[in-house]
């Protein structure tokens, strides 16, 4: 079985973080997402890894590499444009060739792997396997609809769901869905959908099962869900200190701190990771907060939030709550007067003040 992963599309609901950053490499607890993606894969066995990659292809492949460090081959395969998930398992047909193949969405995280379907799909052989999964929103989503326990109807992000059950961002299937992938036409919003060609599967006598998520899953695809997300991840690490906690410092429940970083007169309250050379002086860092690579954090406190690669806060007054801040960003109180807010913000941005 081979696995292919769909890390190209604009990531448009991130910006401003991706004009500068695939999506699929913003770290939730300090690792790449799409780096759950091929770790999953793996440890289902699937060592032979397709990535689709888009506009930030140079990026992606700076980031994963040859696949080594996993101990799995990755093959590049280059999508022109967005054009829609059915779209690039059209052109990963090369690659596949006749292999059966697990679809991971470059954005997505599994709680628990993909071993347990993997093994579903080779002993039911259907021809295709989708995961489903209770949301509260299921209009963001695409969405099944059920009878008697098989799926009946698939459609893309309905303004009236008929089921509360989202299609999760992980497939199976054999060679059959090439036949689907060359037989639908663009939607309404011009993209090939995954959910048509599964439909057609459907439509054409083939069988798909349906098998419904017990644990988590996340869609990556607003900030909120990236916060969530990172909450979720910590809830599973363990306590681990490479780096340098000074004496006057505190560390309560379950914390990381990477080599290199330093908290110094500071208190941690787990669960929270700390990066490489980060330092932490005269702080507060609160539950579900991971902070990046070389991040400096002096007289702050700051929760439920992720702090990327070489930014700084600096003498906040009042607590960062639930904030996603990006590469190299400084937030500071000012010393000038007169006294004000200022900012330097890109398009998008978010900001709440007190
Ligand atoms: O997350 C689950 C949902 O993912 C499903 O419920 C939907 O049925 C499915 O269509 C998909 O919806 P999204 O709107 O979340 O898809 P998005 O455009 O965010 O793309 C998902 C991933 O695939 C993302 O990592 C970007 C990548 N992608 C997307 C497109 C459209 C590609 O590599 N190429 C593409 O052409």
């Amino acid at each position: 079985m081979k696995g292919l992963i769909l890390s190209g599309g604009t990531g448009s609901r991130l910006r401003p973080l991706t004009y500068t950053s695939a999506k699929q490499l913003i770290p939730v607890a300090n690792k790449p997402i799409l780096f759950y993606a091929i770790e999953a894969l793996k440890e289902a066995g699937v060592e032979d890894i397709g990535i689709i990659v888009g506009e930030t292809k140079e990026e992606v492949r700076a980031g994963v590499g040859d696949g080594s460090r996993w101990g799995v081959k990755i093959t590049y395969i280059e999508q022109e444009a967005p054009l829609g998930l059915a779209h690039a398992v059209k052109i990963a047909e090369p690659f596949i060739e006749e292999d059966s193949f697990i679809m991971f969405l470059g954005d997505n995280l599994v709680r628990e792997g993909v071993v347990h379907f993997a093994r579903k799909f080779e002993e039911n052989m259907p021809d295709s396997l989708i995961l489903l999964s209770e949301v509260e929103e299921p209009q963001r989503f695409g969405v099944a609809e059920l009878r008697d326990g098989k799926i009946i109807r698939l459609v893309e992000k309905p303004k009236i769901p008929p089921s509360n059950l989202a299609l999760v961002g992980v497939y199976l299937f054999n060679k059959n869905i090439f036949k689907a992938v060359n037989n639908i036409k663009p939607s309404w919003r011009n993209e090939l959908e995954i959910t048509d060609a599964i439909q057609w599967l459907v439509d054409n006598g083939y069988t798909v099962e349906p098998h419904l998520v017990i644990g988590w899953w996340k869609d990556t695809g607003k900030p909120e869900d990236m916060l969530e997300a990172n909450r979720l991840i910590l809830e599973t690490v363990e306590t681990e200190i490479k780096g340098h906690v000074s004496e006057d410092s505190q560390i309560i429940g379950r914390a990381v701190v990477e080599e290199g970083a330093r908290v110094i007169n500071s208190t941690i309250r787990g669960p929270v990771v700390i990066g490489k050379g980060a330092v932490i002086t005269n702080s507060y860092i609160g539950p579900f907060t991971s902070i990046s690579e070389g991040v400096i954090i002096t007289n702050s406190e700051i929760e439920f939030s992720i702090v990327l690669e070489d930014s700084r806060i600096e003498d906040i007054p009042a607590r960062v709550d639930r904030s996603l801040i990006g590469k190299n960003v400084t937030v500071r109180k000012g010393d000038t007067r007169p006294k004000a807010n200022s900012f330097v913000l890109g398009d998008n941005s978010i900001i709440s003040i007190m």
